[in-house]
């Protein structure tokens, strides 16, 4: 394939554009300047460069499990001029998305890569994966709520399905839960606790699948281990 072709289907630049670029002497093949627009490219085995910057390659995968804190939000770019859970990634130069959302207040677990299949995997309904958070609420939840919690709450979108919930702690006017979910709703368990009349003062994700918060700090993420990412793969 010309390399004029080949830097329009990489989304470079035109082939027009690519001509002006090779004219210029900014394209390397195999680390020579091209002179020629007829030069003919193997793209599985060759190395080519435009100003230096290596084109078509693959970016290295990555895997990172970032402990959230309250306050950042989860997506790229927010209208609203919030900082992002991206803010938190100095360093990283790979464009990674969050493998699902957590709310801009609720703190915790979140994994983040460029693996669209995995997060594809991770995030279907077939085969949502666990969940536990760690919520504070208003109140102390009696026998009965903790047992609606754990049957299925019904929310404006249905009932939920059936969660795994202890009560950690009971104080004076609030208590400590945690709740093993595997759906992914918007605001679940915030919505979940509120439906049962103990509202959610404060959320956090400690868990996700067998992954947990071990070692990091609020602000702090790292690299998963491979065994960790084949772990996932395999779930
Ligand atoms: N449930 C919530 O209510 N909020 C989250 O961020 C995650 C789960």
């Amino acid at each position: 394939m010309r390399i004029q072709k080949y830097l329009a289907h990489q989304g470079v630049a035109s082939r027009r554009a690519a001509e002006k670029m090779i004219a210029a002497g900014r394209v390397r093949l195999n680390g020579r300047q091209v002179i020629d627009f007829g030069v003919l490219i193997d793209p599985q085995n060759d190395c080519l460069e435009v100003d230096g910057q290596k084109v078509g390659a693959a970016p290295r995968p990555r895997y990172l499990l970032l402990y959230k804190p309250g306050g950042y939000i989860c997506s790229a770019h927010d209208e609203k001029g919030r900082r992002t859970v991206l803010d938190l990634l100095k360093g990283v130069k790979e464009r990674v998305y969050p493998v699902g959302r957590l709310d801009y207040n609720t703190a915790g677990l979140l994994l983040l890569t460029n693996d669209g299949d995995l997060t594809y995997k991770l995030l279907h309904p077939s085969h949502e994966v666990t969940k536990t958070y760690v919520a504070e609420v208003t109140g102390v939840p009696d026998r009965a709520a903790l047992e609606q919690l754990r049957r299925g709450v019904k929310l404006t979108d249905g009932v939920t399905a059936p969660a795994a919930v202890r009560l950690r702690r009971r104080g004076a006017d609030g208590a400590q839960l945690e709740i093993t979910i595997h759906e992914g709703r918007n605001r679940q368990v915030r919505r979940m606790l509120d439906a049962v009349g103990f509202p959610v003062r404060h959320l956090r994700r400690t868990k996700f699948a067998f992954l947990d918060l071990a070692g990091l700090k609020p602000g702090e993420w790292r690299e998963l281990r491979p065994a960790e990412v084949q772990k996932l793969r395999a779930l």
